[in-house]
Order: structure tokens, then C-alpha cells, then sequence
């Protein structure tokens, strides 16, 4: 029998089984079993009076850069971030170098990723080096552990390549991931279209090149009857889409990032390098649309897009700098501020950042029931501390909020009944 950990007194926030009350979990052999089921001399013993014991936290959408650019991340620096973000699991991008886009290159993730701090799920290329040409090897990956497909950082431009892909992951009960970008539209853009664009002297990105590739996305779904995920929702046409969509049955779903509920365009003004990403921050309405999209059930998860890259992509002139921002370290803390601001319940929130994700993924995680995989996060939601990029576990040190004054932490992450990270 491995270690016993009891964790006393926490609130313990499990949706699935609708339960949100004050109680202890005990833990063996890595899964959650009844309380006082088994001899607890010598257990680690914890009082988390005041925290929440929740379900594992996944984040669907990672790039953890291994193999290929590991000066920017690796998979065991990017899953230690992820567990000191409170993530027990992550799914990581195929924009590798090469790229994930076949069995070997799955297998080699997962292997390395044994004994890490959080699982792994690789998600597989759509086209093989998500060229967009020719299908990858769907059922390959499939078979050597892949959990989804995608081509992210980029889109699929042809829809009837992409309708191939849908067809053969609807054969293979594959969930595609779609990065949504209408590219003649957004070529030559670096950041959101507006008053603010023009003002900078920078190349807009219309909100239509998102919302057009996502009515595609859904037209193809509805047309052959795939599985389909929206990643990076933006912009308020999309979020109106994806809910009339969701309304009409067709089986889609979506995530947004803490960037998104969090910034607007305002934040690349002194043209900051670490508030440029793809799609790029939006305006207030576009923020709050997808704030309300989180609370009605219209988004499904909230993952990160962590993506990190070196100061030798950032610190250059805005237009020439590369797209994205770390985020495994801040994401619970920016979520947990829409509890406390009542756009979520306390259960919304663990839906949006554990269920959802592993019911979208087909992963194991999301619940505590007795006999589930002890995949555990506890959260202290009240304690403060000043987010420092330079301290982060991650190798990437492109946040925009870095220095940010931040509420709600990670005190413990417990993978498969194993302590990947402990707040000190
Ligand atoms: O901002 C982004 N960065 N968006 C993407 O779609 C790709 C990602 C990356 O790989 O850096
Ligand atoms: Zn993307």
C-alpha cells in the first residue's frame, strides 16, 4: 500500500457529483477511497480549513516547445509550471519542431513526460507538419496515445481539407481542435483592428477573421457530424455563433483564456511585446461577451494557451515579434477573480477549468468520487502574493502580468495520489 494523505477539513467542490461542502478526502494508492476506509498510522496528515479541495485541474491548450525549442520550454519545465499553477494535466500543442504528426513523435512525449509533475496528453497534427496539404496519420496517433488534432498556430486554410479531417476523425471518434483565423484577412495585422491600431501605426486583425473561420468550423461540423473544439475564443461574433450553434445541437465546443476575460487591446499600448498573441486581445465588449459565454455555459473551458518563447522573439519591434504569453502560473488566480467578481459560482469555475476539459478531452480526471484517480488540487482562494514572471517555473518570461497584484493559489497539486507541487 503507497502513502496514505489525508486532506481534513476542506471544502470539497466536485460538480459532477454536485457536491460543495466542507469535508475530509482521503487518498491511497492513488485514488480518492472512503473516509476512514483504511489504517491511517503514518498518513500525511493536512488541515485545509479555509481551502478548496478540487478536482484536478486540466488545461486543454499548452505548448510545452519539446521537441525541438527547448531553450523556450521543455516538457518537464512546462508541467513543473502547470503543477504550480494547480494542473494535474495538460494537453500540449503539435507545433513542435518537427511536428507531432505521427505515432513516433507521440510516443516520444509520452515517454518523456513519465514521472513528470502533471500528465500529459499530446495532441496531434490535422496535416502531416500542419502544412495543410495532406492529412496526417489520424488513427497512428490515435493509437500511440493522442488525445485530439489540430494544426494550432495555424489554420487549416482549405475547407475541404478540413472536411476530410473531420470526416476521418469522426471515424476515428477524434475531437478536432480548431484554430480559427481567416488568414487573408489577418496577414499583415499584429494585433486587433480599431481606433487604437491605427493610432499605433500597426496592422489590425478584423474580429472577422476569427468569427468567418468559426461559422466554417461550424458549417463543417453540422456537415459531418464531428466532434469539434474551438481553441482562443476572442470576439464577440464568435462567442454569438458558437451559442446559436450549441442551440441549433451541433456538437461543438469552446474554450477561452484568462487574456481574453482578463485584458483588452489597451494592454499593447507602448507596443508590449508580451500582450501580442494570435488571436490578439479585443475590446471591452469582446471581453465581456466572453466573460458571459464562460458564465451561460456557451464556452466550456478555460485553458491557457500557455506559449512560451525567449526574449529573442519578444524583444523586438512589435510587428516582427512572435505571438503568444506563458500563462500556467496565472490562469487560476485571473479565473478565480471572476468568482469573487460573481460572473461564476465557485462550481462554474471548477467545470470550466477540470470537468469540461476532461470531458471534451475523454480524459480521466474531473471528479473525486471514491475510486477516481486521485488527481487533486487544493486552492487557498484567498491568499494574495505579486505574480513575478522571473520566479516562474516555466522558462517563458512573456507575461503581461508579471508584477500584477494576484488573489487565489495553488497550495497543493496531487497527481494520481503523488504531491507534484507544494506551495512552500
Ligand atoms: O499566440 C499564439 N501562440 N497563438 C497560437 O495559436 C500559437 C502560439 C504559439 O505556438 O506560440
Ligand atoms: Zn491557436
Amino acid at each position: 500500500m503507497s502513502k496514505v494523505i489525508v486532506l481534513k477539513n476542506g471544502r470539497i467542490i466536485d460538480p459532477l457529483q454536485k457536491r460543495d461542502e466542507i469535508a475530509d478526502l482521503w487518498v491511497c494508492d492513488g485514488l480518492v477511497v472512503p473516509v476512514g476506509s483504511i489504517d491511517s498510522a503514518g498518513a500525511d496528515i493536512y488541515d485545509l480549513s479555509g481551502r478548496w479541495v478540487v478536482p484536478g485541474l486540466i488545461d486543454m491548450h499548452v505548448h510545452l516547445r519539446e521537441p525541438g525549442e527547448e531553450y523556450k520550454e521543455t516538457i518537464e519545465t512546462g508541467t513543473r509550471a502547470a503543477a504550480a499553477g494547480g494542473f494535474t494535466a495538460v494537453a500540449c500543442m503539435p507545433n513542435t519542431s518537427p511536428v507531432n504528426d505521427n505515432g513516433a513523435l507521440t510516443r516520444f512525449i509520452l515517454q518523456t513526460s513519465a514521472g513528470c509533475a502533471a500528465r500529459v496528453y499530446p495532441v496531434g497534427a490535422i496535416s502531416q507538419g500542419s502544412k495543410g496539404e495532406k492529412l496526417a496519420e489520424f488513427g497512428e496517433m490515435k493509437m500511440a496515445g493522442a488525445v485530439a488534432l489540430t494544426d494550432d498556430g495555424h489554420p487549416v486554410v482549405d475547407s475541404q481539407l478540413m472536411r476530410r479531417a473531420m470526416e476521418y476523425a469522426f471515424s476515428h471518434d477524434m475531437l478536432i481542435m480548431s484554430h480559427a483565423e481567416e488568414i487573408a484577412l489577418s496577414k499583415g495585422g499584429c494585433m486587433n483592428e480599431g481606433e487604437i491600431s491605427t493610432r499605433m501605426g500597426l496592422g489590425g486583425i478584423p474580429v472577422a477573421a476569427e468569427s468567418i473561420m468559426v461559422q466554417r468550423e461550424i458549417a463543417l461540423a453540422e456537415l459531418t457530424g464531428a466532434r469539434v473544439h474551438i481553441a482562443h475564443v476572442s470576439a464577440e461574433q464568435s462567442v454569438a455563433l458558437i451559442r446559436s450553434a450549441k442551440a441549433r445541437g451541433i456538437n461543438i465546443s469552446a474554450e477561452s483564456a484568462p487574456h481574453y476575460f482578463t485584458l483588452t487591446e489597451q494592454a499593447v499600448l507602448g507596443y508590449n511585446t508580451n500582450a501580442k498573441m494570435s488571436p490578439p486581445l479585443r475590446g471591452e465588449s469582446d471581453r465581456q461577451a466572453v466573460r458571459e459565454a464562460l458564465r451561460d455555459g456557451t464556452l466550456d473551458a478555460i485553458a491557457t494557451d500557455h506559449a512560451p518563447h525567449s526574449i529573442l522573439q519578444k524583444e523586438v519591434e512589435f510587428n516582427f515579434a512572435a505571438n503568444g504569453i506563458v500563462g500556467l502560473e496565472t490562469s487560476l488566480p485571473l479565473s478565480l477573480a471572476l468568482v469573487r467578481e460573481n460572473v461564476l459560482g465557485a462550481a462554474r469555475l471548477i467545470e470550466l477549468m477540470s470537468c469540461g476539459p476532461a470531458r471534451i478531452l475523454g480524459v480521466p480526471g474531473g471528479s473525486l468520487h471514491v475510486g477516481a484517480v486521485a488527481d487533486i488540487t487544493v486552492i487557498d482562494p484567498e491568499r494574495r502574493f505579486t505574480f513575478a514572471v522571473e520566479e516562474s517555473f516555466s522558462k517563458g518570461k512573456n507575461s503581461p502580468f508579471d508584477g500584477w497584484e494576484l488573489q487565489g493559489k495553488a497550495l497543493m497539486t496531487i497527481v494520481a495520489g503523488r504531491i507534484t507541487h507544494k506551495d512552500s
